[in-house]
């Protein structure tokens, strides 16, 4: 009833709350997907989570049909001998999946979503963030890009993946870190970013490859953070990319993240192969975020 009625002034102010469908590949009672499930909720999303019962990193694009469970799920988030999938005994929103992260996101998106949106799907899933970084070769095998894929190449429904480079997981009832808001901020604010540029969000095939660096004492506060055009792998040998910053070459993700300056780097992926996308799909997406992305120094 709260949440109704927030959800209803801040479409009356104008915010654009939809239907998100979060998943990720470290496993659904993860600190990092929870805090940004309650940012994203505030923001006045209508959210839904759906991911693996424990870690699943490193299993890019697998998808096989759940199993019931002999051990608990992920710190201690279900007990023993449970069901092949479950959810929150007093949250239906959380649910988990007793398999891989892209069959996780495809009972989200199948299954969850629909029963608790009338029979409708997402219209927006947002995988992660990640715990540590996905750059260059990491994407193919990583679990949190593997759903972002499905999402956009195999249901054709916009998807960003987040990743962040501060690593060392986190339980979601154990008190709550600075990355892990820091990350839900800007995870948050880019989300809103993509939604605002109206739809269609993304160009057909395309995901978005998100990359955090690291939280330091110098970056912390949201503002001091700044999102970066790049490419998933070098394009030495790679036709042309959009122009942008006065060149016609991104920076690599990785070298972006590994610059100084709270620099995020924001890839535009090609679901057929997740590599970079074409120079057409990059312009797309650089006119949507002109707003939110600065040239690196
Ligand atoms: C999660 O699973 C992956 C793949 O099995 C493993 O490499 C990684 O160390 C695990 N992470 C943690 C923190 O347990
Ligand atoms: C289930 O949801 C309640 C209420 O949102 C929360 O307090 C609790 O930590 C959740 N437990 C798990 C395992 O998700």
């Amino acid at each position: 009833m709260r949440a109704q009625l927030l959800t209803s002034v801040l479409l009356a102010l104008g915010a654009h709350g939809i239907r998100i469908l979060q998943s990720n590949d470290d496993g659904w009672a993860e600190q990092y997907i929870r805090v940004l499930h309650d940012k994203l909720n505030n923001a006045g999303h209508d959210v839904i989570l759906s991911a693996p019962a424990e870690n699943k990193s490193g299993t890019g694009s697998l998808d096989v049909g759940p199993s019931p469970r002999t051990s608990a799920c992920e710190y201690d988030s279900c007990p023993a001998g449970s069901a092949a999938t479950g959810n929150n005994a007093t949250n239906l929103r959380l649910s988990w999946v007793n398999s891989f992260p892209v069959t996780s996101a495809r009972f989200g998106v199948e299954t969850f979503g629909p029963q608790l949106w009338d029979g409708q799907a997402p219209e927006l899933v947002v995988s992660g963030p990640n715990v540590g970084s996905n750059l260059y070769l990491e994407v193919q095998f990583s679990g949190t890009v593997g759903i972002a894929v499905y999402a956009t190449h195999d249901v054709g429904i916009p998807a960003i993946a987040f990743s962040g480079a501060s690593d060392g997981r986190l339980a979601f009832d154990a008190p709550v870190e600075t990355r892990s808001i820091v990350y839900a901020q800007l995870a948050t604010q880019f989300t809103n970013a993509v939604i605002d540029s109206g739809v269609p969000y993304l160009p057909e095939d395309v995901f978005l490859n998100v990359n955090f660096p690291k939280v330091t004492e110098e970056c912390t506060d949201p503002t001091k953070f700044k999102w970066v055009l790049s490419r998933i792998n070098p394009g030495t040998f790679s036709e042309p990319d959009v122009k942008t910053c006065g060149i016609t070459r991104l920076p690599t993700e990785s070298s972006v993240v590994g610059a100084d300056g709270c620099l995020i780097s924001v890839s535009v992926g090609d679901s057929k192969d997740k590599t970079t996308a074409p120079a057409e799909k990059q312009a797309v997406i650089l006119e949507k975020l002109r707003g939110l992305l600065s040239c690196m120094e």
